[in-house]
């Protein structure tokens, strides 16, 4: 039986329509006061996981999720060992540099040197500045980044931007787009090869509900 890890969040309810669509039904997940973390879908054919959007990769890699949802962002935060096959078209955001709007930043260039950015995404932020040639110090956070530059502990973020709402209400203005993220469907390389359990057709039925060309395995 295939297992598939979806991720709680933002990206469950499209996840969960886009298996709907494939015959795969796990809306149970998505009932108010669900516990549950595991559920087989109601044709016994497959199986799925919820698991938190950052962790969603880590089933895959080590196996115990053949298939699963992730963003974009996640996956180069990750640079996790799986196949990354489908741009599911839904979860568009995009991983940006933010800066207090009172503050004198228009880009990152600009930012001084060994100044603080607070981020969620350590390595997308450290890659960034590093190919920019700027030094800066990354300060590691959890969530609610848009604090750092609000109460001074740092000059700028490095954060998910999706309707912009959040920087807005917290006086912050983008600077800078790293990259542009969308939810994409991924699968443990090994099982895919063998094709266990049917893999590949699923795939391939997934692949047709969104119409969209291959991404590089
Ligand atoms: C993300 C991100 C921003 C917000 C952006 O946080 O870190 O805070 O969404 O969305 P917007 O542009 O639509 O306002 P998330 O909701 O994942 O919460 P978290 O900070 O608890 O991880």
């Amino acid at each position: 039986m295939i297992t598939v890890a979806l991720p709680k969040g933002a990206l469950l309810k499209d996840s969960i329509r886009l298996l709907q669509a494939i015959g795969l039904d796990f809306s149970a997940f998505l009932e108010s006061g669900n516990r549950q973390l595991q559920i087989t879908d109601p044709t016994n054919t497959a199986k799925a996981l919820l698991v938190r959007n950052s962790d969603v990769s880590v089933y895959v890699e080590y196996g115990q999720a053949q298939l699963g949802v992730v963003g974009y962002d996640v996956l180069r935060e990750k640079s996790a060992n799986v196949a990354q096959l489908v741009d599911l078209g839904f979860g568009h955001c995009r991983m940006s540099v933010a800066v207090k709007a009172s503050s004198p930043y228009r880009s990152s260039l600009e930012l001084p040197l060994n100044g603080r950015v607070a981020s969620k995404f350590v390595h997308c932020a450290y890659d960034y500045f590093q190919s920019l040639d700027l030094p800066v110090e990354i300060i590691p956070l959890s969530g609610s980044v848009e604090l750092g530059p609000i109460t001074g502990m740092s000059e700028a973020i490095v954060d998910l931007v999706a309707t912009g709402n959040t920087l807005r209400e917290n006086g912050l203005i983008e600077i800078d787009v790293l990259f542009q993220s969308t939810a994409r469907l991924i699968a443990h390389p090994l099982s895919y090869r063998l094709d266990t359990d049917g893999l590949c057709t699923c795939i391939e039925q997934i692949r047709r509900q969104v119409s969209q060309p291959a991404l590089k395995v």
